[in-house]
């Protein structure tokens, strides 16, 4: 992609690998040959050889090998011509590009981070130095941050002025807008997007700064973070992770990533020598975080209540461990407690909760159990089928039997009936929750019963692309039906059989601004795909028609591969919507013709 291969030679060529490798760890010099401790995974004696002359590098203890570009593209986290534009801008070589459009947005993107960088300092430099920022100066050193705090994570102060940094910095409108920095008012001026908040910059892996989240004072207005606007070109909040590039050495090292809710957590953590802490920022964690993630580590320690996550969080972590080869658990921080604080009191308290975190399931599990009444038969009982229903969400059945058994264990109940329970779960699928009567705890939400709330709530993005064929549950399919056949919620109820009307009633009830549509939309339409398959199939077997049905078969395979990359535009399943939609009939049919 992207760059002539005659200049990709030359960076290769011209770059010194044993100083760049030595930015990373020690290099003695043996005969032809350095050698030093590998980089890439934890050793106590040099295993990790390079050879100047050809430029290339191989470790006996982990296998690792390549030249001087994949080295940078391992240990910056960068794709290839990344990698080799961060050698390039070392070496002082202009690249060519073989595409004039990536070309040129690869040069605006290093115009908007010059511009950034200046944003950086500016800001920084008014908190150290400017007189008006005494408030903030006196507010960040209450909670422990001094000017060495500040320093070291470049903190700064934007001014309670409308457009200082714009006069300042004197962009184009167009740049302004694009950085995130400001915009323009309804006569035309510049105005800055920061005012009057104290800023925490958000940097690239690489180091490089791509935006800012911005803290009120106690006393000051609005909310209490300001981050940069998504919509400026230049930010992209679902894939950054504040951190990161101060993070990724230890992490590296460790195997182990500690995510956190806020900037605060996340220097609260460094400063308690946590060094391996990162935060979204002010989002919850997207497939992109998890996919970044995995690029420097199998392991990931959620240092927040994840139950504040909720239910929806479940799904998408086991997800996320089978996708991108990760493991999630969660720190046992004190009841209300966050890392930030915690940092600031009790540090050693701190290091101890993520060092004793637990495996994501085992962390529920446990919580659920410890909360239940384990005094009285009902009581265990209630404790081990809510348990269980946590037990189901998960995607191994290895896994998912070691817990039954654990939780009749501590429960002391049947272990045959506990899996019998489970297994019953697993086979309803998680939405079983609505079907009532299948398991306590009803109410679940699943993709499908997100698609309702949606359709009651936000209608808009969404009501086009929904068909019968994406909901499996028979109640949620007549709650769809009725939604659909009606002019407005309560027509729908009125109309509906008492089940549905309660379904439809608690949805109706609950907050869907934070619903993803188009994450629902991209996960309805891979489960219906996957069941499609699954009945095409078994019609294929009974049937003896092999080749008849295999286009569809392998349409649809192809179909739930391809979505288990992230969807960023509708318009990419709107295929597999239409032909679903097509063809459900049919994939009806040949399921009722091979039940009877
Ligand atoms: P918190 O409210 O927990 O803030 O929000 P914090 O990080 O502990 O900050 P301090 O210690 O009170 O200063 C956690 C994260 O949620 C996002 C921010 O990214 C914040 O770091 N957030 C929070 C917002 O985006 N907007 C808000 O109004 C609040
Ligand atoms: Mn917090």
């Amino acid at each position: 992609m992207g760059i002539v291969d005659e200049d990709v030679r030359k960076v290769r060529d011209e770059s010194d690998i044993i100083r760049i490798i030595t930015e990373h760890t020690q290099l003695k010099k043996t005969g032809a040959q350095w050698m030093g401790l590998c980089p890439f995974h934890g050793e106590k004696s040099p295993s990790f050889s390079v050879n100047a002359e050809k430029g290339v590098y191989y470790c006996f203890g982990c296998q690792v090998s390549g030249d001087v570009i994949d080295f940078v593209r391992e240990i910056e986290g960068l794709d290839f011509a990344g990698s080799v534009e961060f050698l390039a801008a070392k070496t002082g070589i202009p690249l060519r590009y073989t595409d004039q459009n990536e070309g040129r947005r690869r040069n605006r993107r290093k115009e908007h981070a010059e511009i950034v960088q200046k944003a950086v300092d500016s800001y920084h430099r008014r908190l150290l130095e400017d007189p008006g920022a005494r408030p903030a100066r006196d507010y960040l050193r209450s909670r422990g941050y001094g000017g060495d705090v500040a320093r070291r994570f470049q903190i700064g102060w934007a001014p309670d002025d409308w457009s200082l940094l714009s006069r300042e910095l004197r962009l184009s409108d167009e740049d302004l807008k694009a950085t995130g920095l400001g915009g323009i008012n309804k006569r035309g001026g510049q105005y800055d997007f920061f005012r009057a908040r104290i800023v925490f910059p958000i940097f690239d892996v690489q180091g490089g700064p791509v935006g800012f989240g911005g803290r009120k004072l106690p006393d000051g207005e609005g909310p209490k973070y300001k981050n940069t606007s998504d919509a400026a070109e230049y930010y992209s909040k679902s894939d950054v992770l504040y951190g990161l590039h101060w993070a990724k050495a230890e992490a590296g090292r460790l195997d182990e990533l500690v995510v956190c809710e806020g900037y605060t957590d996340v220097i609260g953590c460094h400063l308690a020598g946590i060094e391996r802490a990162v935060a979204t920022c002010g989002t919850a964690l997207t497939p992109s975080h998890a996919r970044l993630i995995g690029r420097f580590a199998r392991r990931v320690v959620l240092a927040f209540d994840a139950d504040g996550a909720g239910q929806a969080a479940a799904e998408r972590v086991y997800a996320w461990e089978e996708e991108f080869g990760l493991q999630f658990a969660v720190a046992a921080l004190p009841e209300g407690a966050d890392p930030g604080d915690l940092a600031g009191s009790d540090p050693e308290a701190l290091r101890q909760a993520i060092e004793g975190a637990r495996p994501f399931l085992e962390f529920r599990v446990d919580r659920v159990l410890a909360r239940g009444d384990m005094d009285s038969a009902e009581g265990r009982a209630r404790a081990a089928t809510e348990a269980m229903t946590l037990v189901a969400e998960h995607p191994d059945s290895l896994v998912r039997d070691q817990y039954a058994m654990s939780i009749a264990d501590r429960c002391q109940v049947g272990i045959d009936e506990l899996r019998r329970r489970g297994a019953a779960a697993v086979v309803a699928g998680p939405d079983a929750g609505s079907d009532a009567g299948a398991l306590p705890g009803t109410g679940h939400l699943t993709p499908e019963t997100q698609a309702l709330r949606l359709l009651i709530h936000r209608p808009d993005p969404i009501s086009t692309h929904l068909t019968p064929v994406l909901f499996a549950d028979r109640l949620n399919r007549a709650a769809y039906l009725a939604l659909r056949g009606a002019v407005d919620l309560h027509g729908a109820r009125a109309e509906a059989g008492s089940d549905v009307a309660d379904l439809l009633g608690r949805l109706a009830v609950q907050d869907a601004t934070d619903d993803d549509p188009l994450g629902v939309l991209t996960r309805l339409a891979y489960l219906a795909a996957e069941r499609a398959a699954i009945g095409l199939e078994a019609a294929a077997r009974s049937t003896g028609d092999l080749a008849g049905y295999q286009p569809a078969i392998s349409f649809l395979r192809t179909e739930v591969i391809k979505l288990r990359e992230p969807v960023t535009e509708g318009a990419e399943i709107e295929g597999l919507l239409r032909w679903l939609d097509d063809h459900i009939e049919r994939v009806e049919g040949v399921e009722r013709g091979v039940d009877g």
